[in-house]
Protein backbone atom coordinates (compact mmCIF):
# COMPACT_ATOMS: atom_id res chain seq x y z
CA UNK A 1 0.00 0.00 0.00
CA UNK A 2 2.14 3.18 -1.22
CA UNK A 3 -0.56 5.42 1.11
CA UNK A 4 1.58 3.73 4.14
CA UNK A 5 4.15 5.23 5.26
CA UNK A 6 8.04 4.34 5.37
CA UNK A 7 9.08 1.15 7.34
CA UNK A 8 10.36 1.93 10.50
CA UNK A 9 10.14 0.62 14.02
CA UNK A 10 7.58 2.15 16.29
CA UNK A 11 8.92 0.80 19.69
CA UNK A 12 12.58 0.17 19.61
CA UNK A 13 13.91 -2.99 17.99
CA UNK A 14 15.37 -5.91 20.06
CA UNK A 15 19.47 -5.82 19.83
CA UNK A 16 19.47 -9.44 20.26
CA UNK A 17 17.93 -13.25 19.37
CA UNK A 18 15.27 -13.85 22.12
CA UNK A 19 17.06 -14.80 25.42
CA UNK A 20 14.91 -18.26 26.42
CA UNK A 21 16.67 -18.34 29.54
CA UNK A 22 15.24 -14.82 30.64
CA UNK A 23 12.00 -13.41 29.29
CA UNK A 24 11.59 -9.57 29.25
CA UNK A 25 10.01 -8.24 32.37
CA UNK A 26 6.35 -6.66 31.14
CA UNK A 27 4.23 -4.59 32.40
CA UNK A 28 1.61 -6.43 35.20
CA UNK A 29 -1.39 -6.46 32.36
CA UNK A 30 0.90 -7.94 29.68
CA UNK A 31 2.31 -10.44 32.20
CA UNK A 32 -0.98 -11.24 32.99
CA UNK A 33 -2.18 -11.87 29.58
CA UNK A 34 0.91 -13.98 29.16
CA UNK A 35 0.36 -16.30 32.11
CA UNK A 36 -3.35 -16.96 31.66
CA UNK A 37 -2.67 -17.91 28.20
CA UNK A 38 0.20 -19.36 28.89
CA UNK A 39 2.30 -17.88 26.29
CA UNK A 40 6.42 -18.60 25.63
CA UNK A 41 9.06 -16.11 23.96
CA UNK A 42 8.81 -17.01 20.38
CA UNK A 43 12.40 -17.62 18.62
CA UNK A 44 10.92 -14.76 15.71
CA UNK A 45 10.58 -12.44 18.54
CA UNK A 46 7.11 -11.96 21.02
CA UNK A 47 5.22 -15.30 22.75
CA UNK A 48 3.30 -17.44 21.62
CA UNK A 49 1.05 -20.74 22.55
CA UNK A 50 0.40 -23.17 20.06
CA UNK A 51 -3.36 -24.55 21.26
CA UNK A 52 -4.15 -27.33 18.68
CA UNK A 53 -2.46 -29.85 16.63
CA UNK A 54 -4.98 -31.54 14.71
CA UNK A 55 -4.11 -35.60 15.14
CA UNK A 56 -5.39 -36.35 11.93
CA UNK A 57 -2.54 -36.99 9.68
CA UNK A 58 -2.33 -36.22 6.20
CA UNK A 59 0.21 -36.64 3.39
CA UNK A 60 3.63 -34.42 3.77
CA UNK A 61 3.13 -32.36 0.64
CA UNK A 62 6.04 -30.98 0.94
CA UNK A 63 8.01 -34.29 1.11
CA UNK A 64 10.44 -35.47 -1.55
CA UNK A 65 12.93 -38.43 -1.04
CA UNK A 66 15.78 -36.95 -2.72
CA UNK A 67 14.99 -33.81 -0.62
CA UNK A 68 18.72 -33.37 0.38
CA UNK A 69 21.19 -31.73 -1.94
CA UNK A 70 23.46 -30.77 -0.33
CA UNK A 71 24.79 -31.26 3.60
CA UNK A 72 22.23 -29.57 6.42
CA UNK A 73 19.93 -28.44 3.03
CA UNK A 74 16.71 -29.72 2.69
CA UNK A 75 14.88 -28.93 -0.33
CA UNK A 76 10.91 -28.21 0.27
CA UNK A 77 8.04 -27.72 -2.07
CA UNK A 78 5.88 -24.68 -1.30
CA UNK A 79 2.23 -24.39 -3.44
CA UNK A 80 3.89 -22.44 -5.67
CA UNK A 81 7.68 -24.24 -5.99
CA UNK A 82 10.84 -25.64 -4.74
CA UNK A 83 13.00 -23.88 -2.29
CA UNK A 84 15.63 -24.50 0.32
CA UNK A 85 16.29 -24.13 3.89
CA UNK A 86 20.21 -24.29 5.39
CA UNK A 87 18.28 -25.35 9.01
CA UNK A 88 21.38 -26.17 11.15
CA UNK A 89 23.16 -23.15 10.19
CA UNK A 90 20.89 -20.77 11.50
CA UNK A 91 18.97 -22.49 14.65
CA UNK A 92 21.04 -21.61 18.02
CA UNK A 93 21.30 -24.49 20.01
CA UNK A 94 18.97 -22.70 22.09
CA UNK A 95 16.34 -23.38 19.24
CA UNK A 96 17.74 -26.92 18.65
CA UNK A 97 17.16 -27.71 21.99
CA UNK A 98 13.10 -26.53 21.54
CA UNK A 99 13.22 -28.75 18.89
CA UNK A 100 10.83 -31.74 19.95
CA UNK A 101 11.57 -34.29 16.86
CA UNK A 102 15.33 -35.06 17.77
CA UNK A 103 16.54 -37.97 19.42
CA UNK A 104 14.05 -40.23 17.58
CA UNK A 105 15.24 -43.10 15.69
CA UNK A 106 15.68 -42.72 11.91
CA UNK A 107 13.18 -44.91 11.00
CA UNK A 108 10.48 -43.69 13.14
CA UNK A 109 11.72 -40.16 11.70
CA UNK A 110 11.29 -40.76 8.05
CA UNK A 111 7.55 -42.35 8.30
CA UNK A 112 6.95 -39.34 10.58
CA UNK A 113 8.30 -36.83 7.40
CA UNK A 114 5.95 -38.04 4.87
CA UNK A 115 2.84 -37.09 7.22
CA UNK A 116 2.21 -33.76 8.95
CA UNK A 117 -1.11 -33.25 10.93
CA UNK A 118 -3.67 -31.65 8.94
CA UNK A 119 -3.11 -28.26 10.73
CA UNK A 120 -1.62 -26.44 13.85
CA UNK A 121 -3.00 -23.23 15.43
CA UNK A 122 -1.02 -20.73 17.93
CA UNK A 123 -1.86 -17.79 19.61
CA UNK A 124 0.97 -15.01 19.17
CA UNK A 125 1.45 -11.93 21.11
CA UNK A 126 4.05 -8.61 20.02
CA UNK A 127 4.28 -6.07 23.17
CA UNK A 128 5.93 -3.12 23.26
CA UNK A 129 8.98 -4.95 25.33
CA UNK A 130 9.09 -7.49 22.17
CA UNK A 131 7.77 -5.64 19.20
CA UNK A 132 8.48 -7.37 16.30
CA UNK A 133 8.55 -11.04 14.36
CA UNK A 134 11.98 -11.16 12.57
CA UNK A 135 11.85 -11.93 9.10
CA UNK A 136 11.10 -15.95 8.32
CA UNK A 137 9.30 -17.99 5.93
CA UNK A 138 7.09 -21.41 6.79
CA UNK A 139 6.13 -23.93 3.77
CA UNK A 140 2.82 -23.97 5.08
CA UNK A 141 0.24 -21.77 4.43
CA UNK A 142 -1.12 -19.36 6.81
CA UNK A 143 -4.40 -18.19 8.08
CA UNK A 144 -3.96 -14.73 10.44
CA UNK A 145 -6.72 -13.89 12.86
CA UNK A 146 -6.66 -10.33 15.00
CA UNK A 147 -8.00 -10.57 18.33
CA UNK A 148 -6.66 -7.54 19.73
CA UNK A 149 -4.47 -4.34 18.83
CA UNK A 150 -2.57 -3.38 15.95
CA UNK A 151 0.93 -3.87 13.94
CA UNK A 152 2.16 -3.86 10.38
CA UNK A 153 2.88 -6.87 8.06
CA UNK A 154 5.43 -6.95 5.58
CA UNK A 155 5.98 -10.14 2.61
CA UNK A 156 8.33 -10.53 0.28
CA UNK A 157 6.88 -12.29 -2.62
CA UNK A 158 10.13 -14.52 -3.00
CA UNK A 159 8.73 -17.63 -4.08
CA UNK A 160 7.47 -15.90 -7.17
CA UNK A 161 11.21 -15.36 -8.42
CA UNK A 162 12.57 -18.76 -6.50
CA UNK A 163 10.17 -20.98 -8.41
CA UNK A 164 12.32 -24.39 -8.86
CA UNK A 165 14.70 -22.88 -6.72
CA UNK A 166 16.47 -25.67 -4.96
CA UNK A 167 19.69 -24.77 -3.38
CA UNK A 168 20.52 -22.18 -0.79
CA UNK A 169 23.87 -20.56 -2.79
CA UNK A 170 21.82 -17.52 -3.78
CA UNK A 171 18.47 -16.26 -5.95
CA UNK A 172 18.59 -16.86 -9.36
CA UNK A 173 19.16 -14.11 -11.63
CA UNK A 174 18.87 -10.47 -11.23
CA UNK A 175 15.20 -10.57 -10.55
CA UNK A 176 13.98 -8.98 -7.72
CA UNK A 177 10.90 -9.33 -5.34
CA UNK A 178 8.07 -7.48 -4.54
CA UNK A 179 7.12 -6.45 -1.24
CA UNK A 180 3.41 -6.39 0.23
CA UNK A 181 3.00 -3.96 3.84
CA UNK A 182 -0.39 -3.49 5.05
CA UNK A 183 -1.44 -3.09 8.46
CA UNK A 184 -3.95 -5.26 10.66
CA UNK A 185 -6.12 -3.41 13.34
CA UNK A 186 -9.65 -2.86 14.02
CA UNK A 187 -9.87 0.41 12.35
CA UNK A 188 -11.87 -1.54 9.21
CA UNK A 189 -12.66 1.66 7.58
CA UNK A 190 -9.13 2.92 7.41
CA UNK A 191 -8.35 -0.49 5.49
CA UNK A 192 -7.02 -2.40 8.28
CA UNK A 193 -7.35 -5.98 8.10
CA UNK A 194 -9.01 -8.42 10.31
CA UNK A 195 -7.88 -11.91 8.51
CA UNK A 196 -5.00 -11.93 6.34
CA UNK A 197 -2.99 -14.99 4.75
CA UNK A 198 0.61 -15.45 3.76
CA UNK A 199 1.32 -18.20 1.76
CA UNK A 200 4.01 -21.27 2.15
CA UNK A 201 7.12 -19.74 0.62
CA UNK A 202 6.57 -16.27 1.04
CA UNK A 203 8.94 -14.14 4.03
CA UNK A 204 6.77 -12.40 6.61
CA UNK A 205 7.84 -10.11 9.37
CA UNK A 206 5.95 -8.02 11.66
CA UNK A 207 5.66 -5.26 13.87
CA UNK A 208 3.51 -3.73 16.75
CA UNK A 209 1.87 0.06 16.40
CA UNK A 210 0.34 1.85 18.50
CA UNK A 211 -3.75 1.75 18.45
CA UNK A 212 -3.83 5.64 19.36
CA UNK A 213 -4.96 7.41 22.79
CA UNK A 214 -3.04 4.94 24.74
CA UNK A 215 -0.76 6.10 27.23
CA UNK A 216 3.29 4.47 27.39
CA UNK A 217 3.16 1.41 29.79
CA UNK A 218 -0.51 0.52 28.91
CA UNK A 219 -0.39 -0.68 25.39
CA UNK A 220 -2.50 -3.70 24.76
CA UNK A 221 0.14 -5.02 22.59
CA UNK A 222 -1.17 -6.69 19.22
CA UNK A 223 -2.79 -10.23 20.00
CA UNK A 224 -3.64 -12.65 16.91
CA UNK A 225 -4.08 -16.57 15.96
CA UNK A 226 -2.62 -18.49 13.00
CA UNK A 227 -3.30 -21.90 11.68
CA UNK A 228 -0.73 -22.97 9.88
CA UNK A 229 -1.91 -25.91 7.08
CA UNK A 230 -0.11 -28.40 6.93
CA UNK A 231 0.89 -28.55 10.78
CA UNK A 232 3.86 -26.51 11.85
CA UNK A 233 7.29 -28.71 12.03
CA UNK A 234 10.47 -26.58 12.57
CA UNK A 235 11.99 -27.87 9.67
CA UNK A 236 9.09 -26.26 7.31
CA UNK A 237 10.51 -23.07 9.16
CA UNK A 238 13.45 -20.82 7.70
CA UNK A 239 14.78 -17.66 8.93
CA UNK A 240 15.78 -14.74 6.46
CA UNK A 241 19.49 -14.58 6.68
CA UNK A 242 21.31 -11.20 5.65
CA UNK A 243 23.03 -12.22 1.94
CA UNK A 244 19.37 -13.64 1.19
CA UNK A 245 17.69 -10.47 1.88
CA UNK A 246 20.14 -8.32 0.18
CA UNK A 247 20.06 -10.61 -2.78
CA UNK A 248 15.96 -10.61 -3.00
CA UNK A 249 15.37 -7.23 -3.02
CA UNK A 250 16.70 -3.82 -4.32
CA UNK A 251 19.34 -1.54 -2.06
CA UNK A 252 16.96 0.71 -0.90
CA UNK A 253 14.36 -1.97 -0.10
CA UNK A 254 16.74 -4.16 1.87
CA UNK A 255 17.77 -0.91 3.66
CA UNK A 256 14.02 -0.27 4.63
CA UNK A 257 13.52 -3.68 6.06
CA UNK A 258 16.85 -5.10 7.70
CA UNK A 259 15.84 -3.97 10.78
CA UNK A 260 13.64 -6.93 10.84
CA UNK A 261 16.18 -9.35 10.80
CA UNK A 262 16.87 -11.52 13.25
CA UNK A 263 19.56 -10.62 15.39
N1 LIG B 1 6.78 -23.87 17.74
C1 LIG B 1 7.67 -22.88 17.54
N2 LIG B 1 7.20 -22.01 16.68
C2 LIG B 1 6.00 -22.43 16.34
C3 LIG B 1 5.03 -21.92 15.47
O1 LIG B 1 5.20 -20.88 14.85
N3 LIG B 1 3.91 -22.66 15.35
C4 LIG B 1 3.71 -23.80 16.04
N4 LIG B 1 2.55 -24.46 15.87
N5 LIG B 1 4.60 -24.29 16.84
C5 LIG B 1 5.73 -23.61 16.99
Amino acid sequence: DPSLPPLKPHYPPPQNAPDLSSPPQEPPHLASLIKTLNLQQHIEGGYFVETDRDPWRIPNPFYRADATTAPNTTTFYTSTGAVSADLSAQLTDQDKAQKPEEGKEKEGEEDKAKTRNASTTIHYLLTPQSPQGAWHRNRGRTIHTLHKGRGRYVIIHADEIMPSYDSHYGVAGDRKAKIETFVVGHDTERGERLQWIVEGGKYKASFLLPVGDEKEGEEEGLLISETVVPGFEYEDHDFMRVERLEALLRKEQADEVRWLLRR
